[in-house]
């Protein structure tokens, strides 16, 4: 499988059969690596409706077809003309070409009346598993999807000041029993200011690989 970070928290993830793409915030990051009018995907999840999670989500489900998942109330603000979708909530699992993914708690806000943040926790056919975190802060439940799940790569936030800042996620990957770190939502902006080489050597102690990633480059998982 091939992993692309596009920038902030945009990310797509492609297989043998489908191209997965994350929280497309594309338009108004200049640092993001593609153009909403060039990037690929047939499968289009979105964690929550802040602006830089939700970003081009319309024009880019318009363009590909692809299926939308998100919780009913984004699924609600899409326009009539964006049938392709799958409305699901957290526990809620969704199969598709690629393996299946499962909705599951963050914590933080979610951008939208009614909403709630998510996560994903995907199994790939490919055999490899995929915790995509969201926005969210640390919280015991990851815990418990260590024990359910057998978590490969945890893709988690470290910017600090709305999420999880490096410390909070080396223990959230120790909870979530996660073999690697991809880090992400971090050095957009002054705010989310990290230095995840830190976050590497602190890693390496805890025998938890950490993969830092450019927008733009792309690695096999
Ligand atoms: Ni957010
Ligand atoms: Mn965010």
């Amino acid at each position: 499988m091939k992993f692309t970070f596009y920038g902030h928290a945009c990310f797509q993830i492609q297989t043998e059969e489908s191209k997965l793409l994350f929280d497309p915030f594309l338009t108004g990051n200049e640092n993001a690596a593609i153009m909403p009018d060039k990037v690929e995907c047939d499968h289009l999840l979105i964690s929550h409706a802040h602006a830089d999670h939700f970003g081009d989500a319309v024009p880019i489900a318009e363009r590909t077809g692809a299926k939308v998942i998100a919780i009913p109330e984004i699924i609600r603000s899409l326009p009539n003309a964006i049938t392709n979708v799958k409305p699901m909530n957290i526990g809620g699992t969704y199969e598709g070409p690629f393996g299946q993914v499962t909705m599951v708690q963050a914590v933080h806000s979610s951008g939208i009346a009614g909403g709630v943040p998510v996560g994903f926790i995907i199994l790939f056919n490919e055999g490899k598993t995929l915790y995509f975190g969201g926005d969210t802060g640390l919280f015991g439940d990851m815990k418990l999807y260590g024990d359910l799940y057998n978590i490969d790569y945890a893709v988690l936030p470290i910017g600090g000041k709305y999420t999880l800042d490096p410390e909070q996620a080396l223990i959230a990957a120790k909870f979530l029993r996660a073999k690697t770190i991809i880090p992400i939502h971090y050095n957009t902006w002054d705010v989310i200011q990290q230095d995840p080489e830190k976050l590497k050597k602190a890693g390496e102690k805890e025998g938890i690989e950490v993969r830092i990633i450019q927008p733009g480059e792309s690695m096999m998982l």
